[in-house]
């Protein structure tokens, strides 16, 4: 039986894991968005950028969301609980195209502050598969949010 520390941890690290899959959730759809109403002289550009961030977005959901159920969780999967979850906010109308650049550094650059309180929890978990896969994702939006500053001049 677990104690009841354990139990505590385990129920702190699948909200944190279910705010993750609620971000990337939303995301899919923010990053399709984009994709679809950016325009400009740099369109095909970003058009191509955000094709391979809403993919990405997508392996991401699915990974945490299956992690989630390997370790006994129930991960959000309603357009309506991703709503009320989520901290990413949803995109409206459109903008200038580095604006929209700029806000999914913004964005990337919250869901970094959030995995690394997510991979805490995880390691007061003793779950160390969970803080390596929130790691990797971790990284690889580091990455990102390089490139779109780059992108910007920055
Ligand atoms: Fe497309």
């Amino acid at each position: 039986m677990p104690t009841q520390i354990q139990s505590t941890q385990q129920a702190t690290l699948e909200q944190h894991l279910n705010l993750q899959v609620a971000n990337w959730t939303l995301l899919y759809t923010k990053l399709h968005h984009i994709h679809w109403y950016l325009s400009g002289p740099h369109f095909f550009t970003l058009h191509v950028k955000f094709e391979e961030l809403f993919t990405e977005a997508g392996t991401y959901l699915d990974e945490i969301a299956e992690r989630l159920l390997s370790i006994g969780g129930r991960p959000i999967a309603t357009l309506k609980e991703t709503l009320s979850t989520a901290t990413i906010q949803e995109a409206k109308g459109t903008q200038e195209p580095n604006a929209w650049v700029a806000e999914t550094i913004r964005d990337f650059a919250q869901l970094v502050t959030e995995l690394k309180e997510a991979r805490q929890v995880a390691e007061e978990a003793q779950d160390g598969v969970t803080e390596d896969l929130l790691l990797s994702i971790q990284s690889k939006l580091d990455k990102h949010i390089w490139m779109l500053q780059s992108y910007l001049g920055h």
